[in-house]
């Protein structure tokens, strides 16, 4: 596919393209939606066969951030950026900041419209390098007046929408003796095992690290399964944390779970992927939703001025957003994923209509 049939089967208003030579790195910028405030969410750096293959990933990952943005209920619309590098700069060095700052002055130059934050192969190292020349950054160290790192939030919202998850199978939110397969023990996966360990489930870890593995396992006594035997291991909730693609055609007659509620990215290889969850017997809390702990906190801490206390309940209410969700989808017999758009697509709508108004259209 070209570059111009990419943009033209995408719905979003506005990519910014720069082929920067001194770093001889590709940078994409989408903004996909802007209805409900500037367009916010991560840069990833990666080295890509392709850069068209980067550009389709922002214009895919831009359009999830809008309805992640819309469901979580923050005043920010949907973006992405990839920086596509032809090897990842190592941390710290030289090179690395000087493409940071060369990208800050890209950011800088849109005046606000996108707002960026970590993402795949960037952290908040990185973040503070932006933040030396443009405002339009979150997730920058404490040091420097960001909120850190937003994964322990993330963890604790997934815990939320686990518990909510469960509540709708089971009836019962009680955790005791429920069995659950975290998939990858990185920062969200490895804090969400300790919630899990507190309210007494019953915890079995896989990393393709298995150092990994192995500290979260004796941590909260956990059994180690095998990367190859993760997705039929018996369980009542399986929680990918490590990477997306992992709801499929291969593997979802495979599983052995009641629920999936994970915080991986992009869980679903097709849409088509939720039909066959509701197939299969299995309720799927959406990633975008269940995750979006990282941009609330994100959002909370450093645009929004939020309490530790107001924090705790906006991530407590992924839950109560995931029932809601449960609810629409059971009562219309539609699937999660499509009950979760429905939502985000509402919220998108009625802001659109308030603008008009304002602005004397109707
Ligand atoms: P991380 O990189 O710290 O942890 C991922 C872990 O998964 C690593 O330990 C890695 O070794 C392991 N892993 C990779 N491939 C695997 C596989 N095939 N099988 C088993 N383990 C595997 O990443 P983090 O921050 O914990 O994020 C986890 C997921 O949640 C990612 O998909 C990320 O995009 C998503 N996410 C993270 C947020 C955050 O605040 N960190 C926010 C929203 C989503």
């Amino acid at each position: 596919m070209s570059f111009e049939s990419l943009l033209a089967a995408w719905d979003g208003e506005e990519v910014v393209v720069r082929r920067d030579e001194p770093t001889d790195t590709w940078m994409f910028v989408g903004v996909h939606s802007t209805v409900l405030g500037p367009a916010m969410g991560g840069t990833r750096m990666k080295a890509y066969p392709d850069p068209q293959d980067g550009l389709r990933d922002v214009l895919r990952l831009s359009r999830a951030m809008t309805l992640k943005q819309a469901v979580a209920d923050l005043p920010y619309g949907g973006g992405k950026a990839v920086l596509a590098v032809p090897e990842v700069p190592p941390a710290g060095s030289d090179a690395r900041r000087t493409l940071f700052l060369r990208y800050a002055e890209l950011i800088g130059s849109l005046g606000g419209t996108y707002v960026t934050a970590a993402d795949m192969n960037t952290g908040q190292a990185d973040m503070d390098v932006i933040g030396e020349r443009c405002p339009h950054v979150l997730g920058r160290s404490r040091e420097r007046g960001g909120a850190g790192d937003p994964a322990p939030n993330t963890a604790v919202g997934v815990f939320h929408g686990i518990l909510a998850t469960v509540d709708h199978v089971f009836g019962t939110r009680d955790l005791a003796g429920r069995s659950v397969m975290v998939q990858g023990v990185g920062a969200v996966g490895s804090r969400l095992v300790d919630l899990l360990h507190e309210k007494g489930a019953r915890i079995a870890v896989a990393d393709t690290e298995p150092e990994r593995a192995k500290a979260a396992a004796e941590r909260v006594g956990a059994s180690v399964v095998d990367l190859d035997h993760v997705i039929g291991t018996e369980c009542d909730v399986f929680s990918p944390c490590a990477t997306g693609g992992v709801l499929s055609a291969w593997t979802i007659p495979a599983l052995r779970c009641a629920v999936v509620a994970g915080a991986a990215n992009n869980q679903l290889e097709t849409p088509h992927d939720a039909e066959r969850l509701v197939e299969a017997g299995i309720l799927y809390a959406p990633d975008y939703v269940i995750n979006a702990g990282g941009v609330i906190h994100l959002a909370g801490y450093e645009t929004l001025g939020w309490s530790k206390e107001q924090m705790a309940s906006r991530l407590e209410a992924i839950g109560d957003t995931l029932t809601e969700m449960f609810r629409t989808a059971r009562a219309e017999a539609i699937t999660t994923d499509d009950a979760a758009e429905r939502m985000a697509r509402a919220r998108i709508s009625s802001a659109r209509r308030d603008r008009a108004q304002e602005n004397g259209f109707s």
